[in-house]
């Protein structure tokens, strides 16, 4: 009869358990993000001390925007909720994290490079914001990535090559930035029957050339014709300037001629 109560009240421990603790890694994540982000239209009202300290009820969640699995955040949707202010790194804390879709808010400031320590994130959507920096090449560690659409910020710099490597992504987007240099062949021209990405993932930055991008353009002419035109006007400005000196030349000696006979006209001979 003991034993049996001790056997019920251990499972009630169990069944209970879950619910009351809180991962500390997810609570140091959703409070440092909401310090991080700006909510002017107050999306995030019910982001307080309270819920994020235990975000996750069995399956759902009291966080707006918030998705649980386990006890554990694994997504975050917070798109189009015009929130501002930068991306927390301590968002690496959340270390179950699947899908982060911060996409068409005015955040600014870098992407965090610590996100490289979410193993699990597998859909990255950043797009239509303001972020800065560079793409850190560090997100080629994160390996089950296969959605990083980055579309329509400020970001600089090259694309790093490192994320070829991704071999589980599908869906890649930096159109629209502020990014340059070489596209790179792991990604511009990826081999064997990786999905490939084509120009429209790359165009809209003024800098970056290659593959599959067509020849690079300055407002409208490509480089070839740019170097035709200068040798082209080089020639011309030779031919006409030449021309001139010529023209001159025939002028002076027909006035010197006009000259001589007038002046021989003029003098008696001798
Ligand atoms: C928080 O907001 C979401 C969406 O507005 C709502 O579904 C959820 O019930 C709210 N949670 C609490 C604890 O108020
Ligand atoms: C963003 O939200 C606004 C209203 O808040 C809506 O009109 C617009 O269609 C939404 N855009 C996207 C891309 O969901
Ligand atoms: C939480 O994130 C911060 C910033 O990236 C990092 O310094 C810290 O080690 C992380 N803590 C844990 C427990 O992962
Ligand atoms: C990222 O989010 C935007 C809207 O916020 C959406 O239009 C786009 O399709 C998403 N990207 C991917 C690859 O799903
Ligand atoms: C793309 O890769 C294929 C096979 O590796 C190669 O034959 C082709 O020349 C490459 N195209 C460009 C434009 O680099
Ligand atoms: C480029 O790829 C995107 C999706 O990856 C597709 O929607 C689009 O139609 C493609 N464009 C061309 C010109 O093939």
């Amino acid at each position: 009869m003991g034993i049996w109560i001790l056997f019920l009240l251990f499972l009630l421990t169990c069944a209970y358990l879950p619910q009351s603790s809180t991962d500390p890694d997810d609570e140091a994540c959703l409070e440092n993000l909401r310090e991080s982000l700006e909510d002017p239209a107050n999306i995030l009202q019910n982001w307080t001390k309270t819920t994020y300290s235990n975000p996750c009820s069995g399956f759902t969640s009291y966080l707006q925007g918030a998705t649980c699995n386990n006890g554990r955040i694994y997504k975050l949707s917070l798109a189009n909720l015009s929130l501002r202010g930068s991306i927390s790194p301590y968002l690496s804390n959340c270390t179950n994290l699947q899908a982060l879709d911060l996409s068409s808010n005015s955040l600014s400031g870098p992407i965090p490079p610590e996100l490289q320590f979410l193993v699990n994130l597998a859909v990255l959507n950043l797009s239509s914001n303001r972020l800065v920096g560079p793409i850190p090449p560090q997100l080629a560690l994160c390996a089950y990535l296969n959605v990083i659409d980055l579309h329509e910020n400020l970001l600089t710099g090259p694309i790093p090559q490192q994320l070829g490597l991704l071999v589980r992504l599908s869906a890649f987007d930096v159109s629209n930035n502020r990014l340059s240099g070489v596209i790179p062949t792991s990604l511009g021209n990826r081999s064997g029957n990786l999905p490939k990405f084509n120009a429209s993932s790359f165009e809209g930055n003024k800098g970056i050339y290659g593959y599959p991008l067509p020849p690079m353009k300055t407002k409208g002419l490509s480089v070839i014709e740019i170097v035709g035109i200068g040798l082209g006007s080089g020639f011309l400005s030779l031919v006409l300037s030449f021309s001139a000196v010529c023209v001159w030349l025939r002028v002076t000696e027909q006035k010197m001629a006009l000259e001589e006979a007038k002046i021989s006209q003029l003098m008696p001979d001798y």
